[in-house]
């Protein structure tokens, strides 16, 4: 017997009882087949051309306004090499300001696309930058302060594969869109003219923007064709709030392969994966039996996040295995993921996520006005009670109340020109983030580094999450992570730490530092 199957994992929870009939039967006719992202790679020069721009999508049967990187929608997935430097032309071709992130890329600050490094409506910006670390699937997206949530949600994102030598002497699927298949998964609210239906409010900005339409790769429950055997998927959840529960539809383990800074040491397998926004993990599912599998999600605690669809299992992608054969394999084990360092007389920092007690009650106010009280789940009775009661005694003072600073870290909103703090280069440092006090799910997000989780909101972190990392869960509790940075970010282009739910960064919980 192999080693994985000695490892834990934990039971599905009835997925193929509760599944809506439907997605149990055969795909429905003219189902669209998922679009695969282009892979780009520098041309001879070491170069790649990136336009930002405006087009048009069709989601269901309407067509709607999208914004995308050398195309209508998302962008190509840029494969680098590890040592190897590249230089990036940005193009925005777009009627407003935008900046291009390299999310989950260890670059200097002045590269790193943060809300600093602006690039003006039908303006150009080149930046060049060498990849030093291992290999991992990372992407790329706006960070234009205040616009982020924006801008993603009109389908600014992108991959950024990085590859390096011990990864490729893994015997893993690597034939990209046949059984390397990247999956972008965003929830998006379109209007009854089929218009992306974007609002930043004090609803927004309480408990995130989200939508009641799901798309993977741009397409609504799409299908694909792979050869029977290893498949590989490479999940983002490039929603702006929604956290996402992958399962497949009869049960079937997903073997964890790596997570967003690269390779695990081995596989992990799990019948549940929850994906933070803006998380990724590479799984490999065994489809060599022939029978088509459903991805889906499964309903979350978050606010606004269990309505309808999303109180059921939703399908995110049909898996139809085909008659050839696949040639990946799963490996027993995968890349080395050094043991930590020792972590006495370490630099420690504190950071506390915190929302303005206004901004809570009247979010909470207005999600209930919209949705009833089925929109509440995600919080214990007791805090309900607590949130209605505060209320009732403030509800009428929210007129002249500005959510756009409403969300903070160690009380204070997000400041471009004053970075909180300098981390020193190339030194280890322990950082405490708490989210206590509050019920609301903060992914939350280290520009420059690369980290590793001690512990994950009070408790050690599972398996699957103890390797590279560069987004941890706060959501009530205190999470530990250790830090690194092996890059220089002046004070003109300071790192950002900040919560990846989209609606809470531009709402002020972001921080800049220098290193
Ligand atoms: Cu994915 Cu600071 O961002
Ligand atoms: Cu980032
Ligand atoms: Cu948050």
């Amino acid at each position: 017997m192999q080693r994985r199957d000695f490892l834990k994992y934990s039971a599905a929870l009835g997925v193929i009882g509760a599944l809506p009939t439907w997605a149990r039967a055969a795909a429905p006719e003219g189902q669209a087949t998922l679009p695969i992202p282009d892979l780009l790679t520098p041309d001879a020069q070491n170069r790649i051309r990136l336009t930002v721009q405006a087009g048009s999508s069709t989601f269901a049967d309407k067509t709607a306004t999208t914004w995308g990187y050398n195309g209508n929608l998302l962008g190509p997935a840029l494969q680098l090499r590890q040592g190897k430097a590249v230089t990036v032309e940005i193009r925005n071709r777009l009627t407003e300001e935008t900046t291009v992130h390299w999310h989950g890329l260890e670059v200097p600050g002045e590269v790193d696309g943060g809300p600093q490094g602006i690039i003006p409506a039908g303006g150009a910006r080149e930046v060049t930058f060498t990849p030093e670390q291992r290999a991992a699937t990372c992407w790329f997206h706006p960070h234009q302060h205040g616009k982020t949530g924006h801008q993603v949600a009109m389908g600014l994102a992108g991959l950024v594969l990085i590859e390096d030598n011990e990864s490729r002497m893994l015997r893993l699927p690597k034939q990209w869109g046949i059984d390397d298949v990247p999956v972008i998964v965003q929830d998006k609210r379109l209007a009854a003219d089929g218009q992306i239906d974007y609002q930043l409010d004090v609803m927004s900005a309480a408990v995130g923007w989200f939508g009641e339409t799901l798309l993977a790769n741009g397409a609504v429950y799409p299908q694909h064709a792979a050869p029977r055997g290893w498949l590989r998927l490479r999940l983002l959840n490039g929603c702006n709030a929604r956290t996402l529960n992958f399962a497949l539809s009869d049960g079937r383990r997903m073997y964890i392969i790596a997570s967003d800074g690269g390779h695990l040491a081995e596989p992990v397998a799990v019948t549940e994966l929850p994906v933070l926004t803006g998380e990724r993990f590479e799984v490999l599912v065994d489809i060599s039996d022939g029978k088509p599998v459903d991805l889906v999600t499964l309903p979350v605690s978050q606010m606004g996040m269990a309505l309808p669809p999303f109180d059921q299992p939703h399908p995110v992608l049909r898996i139809q295995p085909l008659r050839v054969t696949a040639s990946g394999m799963l490996p027993d084990t995968l890349v080395n993921v050094p043991a930590l360092p020792d972590l006495t007389g370490l630099t420690q920092r504190t950071f506390h996520l915190s929302m303005d007690p206004m901004l809570d009650m009247m979010g909470m106010q207005a999600l209930k006005d919209k949705y009833g009280d089925k929109a509440m789940t995600g919080m214990h009775h007791g805090d309900m009670m607590g949130h209605m009661n505060m209320n009732m005694d403030h509800g009428g003072h929210g007129g002249e109340f500005d959510f756009h600073s409403a969300n903070r870290i160690n009380g204070k909103a997000f400041d471009m020109h004053n970075p909180l703090f300098a981390a020193s280069k190339g030194q280890y440092e322990r950082w405490v983030i708490s989210g206590e006090g509050d019920m609301m799910q903060h992914p939350f997000h280290i520009h420059g580094t690369q980290f590793r989780i001690l512990s994950e909101n009070g408790k050690p972190p599972a398996a699957h999450r103890s390797g590279w990392k560069d987004t941890v869960n706060v959501y009530g509790a205190r999470s530990e992570v250790l830090v690194k940075f092996d890059h220089d970010a002046p004070k003109e282009h300071a790192y950002m730490a900040h919560c990846h739910l989209l609606e809470h960064e531009d709402t002020g919980m972001m921080m800049g530092f220098t290193v």
